[in-house]
């Protein structure tokens, strides 16, 4: 099998044409492809019609999928399947059926308040509204790259506490931390396969850096914020229904674009386990 990759920003990010993923790819594409994904983060496939199984098989080629953890009624009854995650706007009787329903979403790394987090996410295009939704994705090699060399020095060895509350979409701020999924991760992770340095804060997750005063710690995490969001360190998808979107949690961070409410937007996230950060 052949395909062909299209660079889709300075920053990251490439378009991958010539492949049907409804169907198993070889062996040898399937390497071809990892190695893609390594050196451009965020690998793109549009126009792909894919079932739940489809989805997977394709995630298994970098992994072993995850299952969600402790879905509630709800959501099971909408989704019974565990592998995946519904990120969607749709309610029934008010009430969200899936998870992170509403608006814009602050760049993040997926599930960076647990243990392991996910090393990648593999996130399907179902149904997507005209205008908004889109998803901004942040090269945190490069992010990392820019600071300056007593920056860097200042970063080394330093943790972070990183907590999230998805009924509310936001950090604990004055919330009770008991309860919420929380963890401690370096602030900076190294690449276990590339062996490159990442910024590993982010700004949806990351409340504070432990071992250092906390305005020092505040003012060091504007910082690292302030860099994954250059825009020489972003590339900014536009989803098309039918987008297949594969990208490494442990060097490209993401955001969403705020979108209508009145608007419906359905993804199928299906998320590959990962490692303890180090
Ligand atoms: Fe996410």
């Amino acid at each position: 099998m052949t395909f062909r990759t299209v660079l889709l920003s300075a920053a990251l990010g490439a378009e991958i044409r010539g492949l049907d993923l409804s169907r198993p790819i070889d062996a040898p594409t399937v390497a071809a492809l990892r190695a893609a994904w390594l050196e451009h983060l965020v690998l793109v496939f549009r126009g792909q019609a894919l079932d739940v199984e489809a989805q997977a098989r394709f995630a298994r080629y970098f992994g072993d999928t995850s299952e969600t953890q402790a879905p509630d009624e709800r959501s099971m009854k909408h989704n019974p399947d565990r592998r995946v995650l519904l990120i969607t706007n749709i309610r029934e009787n008010g009430r969200p059926v899936g998870f992170l329903p509403d608006g814009e979403l602050q760049f993040h790394s997926d599930s960076a308040f647990l243990d392991c987090p996910l090393m990648a996410t593999v996130l399907y295009a179902v149904e997507i509204p005209d205008r908004g939704g889109e998803t901004l994705f942040a090269n945190a090699y490069r992010a990392y790259e820019t600071l300056d060399a007593e920056t860097k020095e200042r970063l080394a060895g330093l943790r972070a506490f990183n907590i999230y509350d998805y009924a509310t979409q936001v950090k604990s701020g004055t919330l009770e931390r008991a309860g919420l999924p929380q963890a401690v991760h370096p602030v900076i992770r190294t690449h276990p396969e590339t062996g490159r340095k990442a910024v590993y804060v982010n700004r949806l997750m990351t409340e504070e850096i432990l071992d250092l005063p906390p305005a020092d710690g505040a003012a060091l995490l504007e910082t690292l914020f302030a860099a994954i969001e250059r825009p020489d360190c972003v590339y900014e998808h536009v989803w098309r229904k039918g987008d297949l979107i594969v990208w490494d949690n442990r060097c490209a961070q993401h955001a969403r674009r705020d979108f209508p409410a009145d608007q419906t937007r359905l993804m199928r996230r299906i998320g590959i386990a990962g490692d303890v950060p180090v």
